[in-house]
Parts: C-alpha cells; sequence; structure tokens
C-alpha cells in the first residue's frame, strides 16, 4: 500500500514539532520527530563521554533508537531506556546539534526514518527530510520565521523556569545552531527545491496548522 508522506523542514525553533503534531492529529496521520532521535545521540554522546566527532562515530553502533506511537505522541527509546522526558535541555540541544553533524549518525538514522514513512502515512519533521530522507515525498514545505521571532518564543516558553536564561542567550543559542546546521558538510538545512516556503514570523500557531492543512488537502485531494 503507497503511504502519504508529507516533510516538514526548517531551522530550530520554527515551531516544527508542535504544528505537524496538531495537522497529524486532525489528519489521523503519524507524527515523527526526527530531532528527537538525533537528541537521543546527543544524550548518549554526553552519557558516555563521546562528544568528539571521530569517538561516537567510532561508537555509533551500540546506539540502539526506536521510536514508539503511545495515542498519537511520539517515544524515544534509547538502548531499551524510554528517554523522551530528558532530551530537551539546552545541553543536549548543542550535543544533538554536534552530533548530527557526524556521517555515521546520520547513516545511522537514515534507514529508521525511511523505513517508518513506508510503513505508515506520516508528517516528518527535520532538517533534510524534503532534501534527503524523502525526496519523493508527497508534500514538502520548509516551516521558517526570524531568528529573533524564534528566539521571543522560546524565551516565553522559558521565562517562568528556574535558571532561565536572558532572551540574549536564547538569541545567541538559536543563532549558533542555525549556523551549525545551515553549514555542516552533510545534509545541511537548506530549502528542497520543490518544498513550499512558509514563513510563521508574522502567523499565529492555529493560523500555520490550518495553513499547512489546506496544502496537504489540495495536494491530496
Ligand atoms: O528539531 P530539533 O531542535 O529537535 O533537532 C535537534 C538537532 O538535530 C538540531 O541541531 C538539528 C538536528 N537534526 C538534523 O540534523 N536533522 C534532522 N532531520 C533533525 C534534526
Amino acid at each position: 500500500m503507497k503511504t502519504v508522506n508529507i516533510a516538514i523542514d526548517g531551522p530550530s525553533g520554527a515551531g516544527k514539532s508542535s504544528i505537524s503534531k496538531a495537522v497529524a492529529g486532525d489528519l489521523g496521520f503519524i507524527h515523527v520527530d526526527t530531532g528527537a532521535m538525533y537528541r537521543a545521540i546527543g544524550l548518549f554522546a554526553i552519557r558516555n563521554q563521546c562528544l568528539e566527532p571521530e569517538q561516537i562515530a567510532e561508537k555509533i553502533r551500540e546506539v540502539q533508537v526506536e521510536l514508539k506511537f503511545i495515542g498519537g505522541s511520539q517515544r524515544v527509546i534509547l538502548c531499551g531506556e524510554d528517554v523522551t522526558d530528558y532530551i530537551r535541555s539546552p545541553e543536549v540541544s548543542m550535543s544533538a546539534s554536534k552530533v548530527s553533524a557526524v556521517p555515521e549518525v546520520r547513516a545511522h538514522l537514515l534507514d529508521l526514518q525511511k523505513k517508518i514513512a513506508s510503513e505508515n502515512n506520516i508528517i516528518m519533521d527535520g532538517r533534510d527530510i524534503g532534501s534527503v530522507v524523502l525526496p519523493h515525498a508527497d508534500l514538502k514545505i520548509f516551516l521558517t520565521a526570524s531568528a529573533e521571532e524564534r528566539a521571543s518564543r522560546r524565551y516565553l516558553e522559558l521565562k517562568e523556569k528556574p535558571d532561565c536564561p536572558t532572551y540574549e542567550e536564547v538569541l545567541n543559542d538559536i543563532r549558533k545552531r542555525d549556523d551549525n546546521d545551515m553549514h555542516r558538510e552533510i545534509a545541511p538545512l537548506k530549502q528542497a527545491e520543490d518544498a513550499v516556503l512558509v514563513d510563521s514570523s508574522k502567523m499565529g500557531f492555529n493560523e500555520v496548522v490550518e495553513k499547512i492543512t489546506a496544502l496537504i488537502h489540495e495536494k491530496l485531494d
């Protein structure tokens, strides 16, 4: 059976995951957050002190990553342990950004990502989904927003938490990750030629969900 594959790529903090999750829920599709897979490997690298590219490349065969979908929510399993709740810290974000530049790490996750897409109707979000993982996706979307807008959204989420970074720190972190993601040699973040650009800088959450749902209906109906 041919499955429906929608690719959503874009920079950190553009809202890809929350938007993909909402759209997938409306359509009855599975939402696959590939960033969480890189985050799980980033966590492994921190725990096992193998943050240097050659160290993680050497150990990558030991790193078993699986996804489970429970009630529409993705859980990430790292070597048998559900690590979903431990992969959102700034430390893991930075480590994920580093390990994701290592070719052996990307190759390790590629087959799993392709397999999930071949077996399910999915919305898969990441950086290289339209360009590398699913070049024949039914629809490709590049979802972005200005770095300042992404930083202020992230800052609002963090503001009430203890040890909240300043707005400038959040903005610097986003710029650093953009730079890592866009300038790495392998599978850099870029808009696929046939992707539809959605700039959410001046759009509300529901507006973006509606826009993307409409684009999908247009394509599939
Ligand atoms: O989307 P995110 O912030 O959870 O992603 C975490 C890191 O993983 C980010 O620095 C970019 C990287 N990533 C990637 O290289 N390719 C993907 N398909 C998804 C994420």
